[in-house]
């Protein structure tokens, strides 16, 4: 009875919910497209209604797809949430579809089944030419989407898990022939949400948003070990008009790496990576980066904006990684507000980093590497302030540093500052950097314009 009573309640406050978001939608119904925007979706239905069962044992394979399919034919109406409730929800690979929300309630975990063979074999992507850790095509994604509009995963904090462990382990023992999934792929889409929900355990990276527009991701937890196999945070592909805020990532690489595609592969499919802004990141990644630009960054990277981000014993903060065969562009990158504790190099360029898809890469494909900023970075117990390495015949040049203070390590290293095939100028910066980046006299750029990224704002609605 009692759980009867709490059924009824839950329905009286999820319809009192869809009214207010009903009536917000037509309270500003003369704004255009308004109703799309307010993100609060007409159709709410959960997965035991397609036969979903919790239990983390049983398979959810078909009840997810169902759920899809069902929920696909309301795009046009208003659109559709799907809800799991708190359980534990088994299931392989599903995809997403428009104008719907995937709603993870509190204590709500989605597993991924660790069954290989539940995860079919797809195309690799066209700005890769292969998958990213064997030739050929690669394992699927475990929640995709293509070709969409205005999708948002949210909820109470629940979580996707990757169960990734038997990925790595086989990884590791060298028995996959094909690329390992990443934990959520969305391609060709734009209005994309992902907001108040966690992810653990990747198989490999976590959130993939490739070839995309006008996608938010806020208030997202992502945890895997810190020696698990290419556990990336999230890694914006050849996408645009990206904003990543108020995240707390801890992982075995890169907590946020900009991509967009990788040598020859990157340079033919030309899509950058730009206007992207990433702020209010807390990361833990103590071998890889806080924000990596590259190394696949051969469709170019521009306009990157970081502004107030926290690392705790990560490797460096804001590396660019790239090499010779890559092509492409990295420039008008901003990154003012840094503040790090325990870290090996505050500034690391790399410009041999190496990882080709195949034989075929262009030794003439040289990256530019240009209009580089750094501004208010307070820095402790750390290793080695710059180690900075451009390309022979090819360097980086426009970097500017200004307003730095790195404490060093007990155990630091003598030379603080390694340069080489680098230009650029510093000011205020502790230690002494080295002679190629001369005194400049005054602060580092960043840009007046706010960078407009859509969805205007997060929807307040309750499922
Ligand atoms: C997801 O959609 C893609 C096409 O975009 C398709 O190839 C794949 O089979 C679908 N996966 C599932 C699990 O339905
Ligand atoms: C998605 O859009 C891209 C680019 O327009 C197109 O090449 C591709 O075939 C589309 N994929 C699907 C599954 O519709
Ligand atoms: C969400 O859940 C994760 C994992 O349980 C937890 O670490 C995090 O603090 C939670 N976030 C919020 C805002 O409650
Ligand atoms: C996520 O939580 C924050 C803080 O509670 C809230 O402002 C925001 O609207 C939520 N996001 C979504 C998509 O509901
Ligand atoms: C700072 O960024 C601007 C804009 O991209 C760029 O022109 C400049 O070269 C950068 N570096 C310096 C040293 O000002
Ligand atoms: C590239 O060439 C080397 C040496 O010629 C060969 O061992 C290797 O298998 C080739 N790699 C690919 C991906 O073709
Ligand atoms: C220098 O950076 C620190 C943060 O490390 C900041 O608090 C301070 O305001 C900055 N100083 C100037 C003059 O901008
Ligand atoms: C300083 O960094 C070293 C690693 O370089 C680490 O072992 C040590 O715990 C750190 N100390 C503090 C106070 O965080
Ligand atoms: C400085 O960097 C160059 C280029 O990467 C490297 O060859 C050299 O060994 C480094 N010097 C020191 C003292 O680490
Ligand atoms: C992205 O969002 C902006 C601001 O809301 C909007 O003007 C633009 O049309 C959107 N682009 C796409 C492709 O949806």
């Amino acid at each position: 009875m009692a759980s009867r009573r709490m059924l009824h309640a839950a329905a009286a406050v999820c319809a009192l919910a869809l009214a207010l978001c009903a009536s917000s939608i037509g309270a500003s119904s003369s704004s255009p497209a308004a109703g799309a925007r307010a993100g609060c979706r007409k159709h709410v239905a959960k997965i035991t209604e397609y036969g979903g069962v919790g239990d983390g044992k049983r398979s959810n394979t078909a009840a997810f797809a169902r759920a899809v399919a069902d929920l696909s034919r309301r795009a046009g109406d208003g659109g559709a949430a799907l809800v799991v409730p708190k359980g534990r929800w088994l299931t392989g690979p599903f995809n997403l579809t428009n104008h719907f929300t995937l709603f993870l309630d509190h204590g709500a975990e989605i597993l991924a089944s660790q069954k290989l063979e539940d995860w079919p074999l797809i195309a690799p992507l066209p700005s890769y030419g292969r998958g990213r850790d064997e030739p050929g095509p690669r394992y699927s994604n475990f929640i995709a989407g293509s070709n969409l509009t205005d999708v948002i995963i949210t909820g109470r904090n629940g979580t996707i898990n990757g169960q990734g462990q038997v990925w790595w382990d086989k990884f590791h023992a060298k028995e996959l022939t094909y690329t390992r999934g990443y934990l959520l792929e969305l391609l060709y889409s734009d209005n994309i949400i992902i907001s108040n929900v966690t992810f653990v355990d990747s198989p490999s990276w976590n959130l993939h948003p490739t070839y995309c527009t006008n996608v938010t991701i806020s208030g997202v937890t992502i945890l895997a070990p810190v020696h698990s196999p290419n556990t990336d945070g999230i890694d914006p592909d050849s996408s645009s008009h990206v904003k990543i805020e108020d995240c707390y990532i801890v992982s075995g690489d890169d907590c946020i790496a900009v991509k967009s595609g990788w040598d020859q592969y990157g340079i033919k499919f030309n899509k950058p990576s730009q206007h992207i802004l990433i702020r209010r990141l807390t990361c833990i990644s103590p071998t890889s980066a806080m924000i990596a630009l590259g190394s696949e960054m051969s469709g170019g990277i521009q306009d990157v904006r970081a502004v107030d981000n926290v690392a705790i014993d990560t490797e460096s903060a804001v590396r660019i990684k790239s090499g010779v065969g890559r092509g492409g562009f990295v420039k008008d990158v901003f990154v003012r507000g840094l503040s790090l504790h325990t870290m090996k190099w505050v500034f690391w360029m790399t410009g041999n980093y190496g990882q080709h898809p195949d034989n075929s890469s262009d030794p003439n494909a040289l990256p530019e590497v240009t209009g580089i900023n750094y501004s208010d970075v307070f820095a402790e117990n750390v290793t080695m302030a710059g180690r900075m390495e451009g390309i022979p015949n090819d360097p980086y040049t426009g970097i500017c540093i200004s307003n730095v203070t790195a404490q060093l390590a007990p155990d630091a290293k003598k030379l603080q500052w390694n340069c080489t095939d680098v230009k650029g100028v510093t000011s205020d910066v502790s230690p002494k950097p080295c002679p190629e980046l001369g005194a400049a006299g005054k602060p580092c750029a960043f840009p007046e314009d706010e960078l407009v990224i859509g969805p205007p704002e997060l929807p307040k609605c309750s499922y």
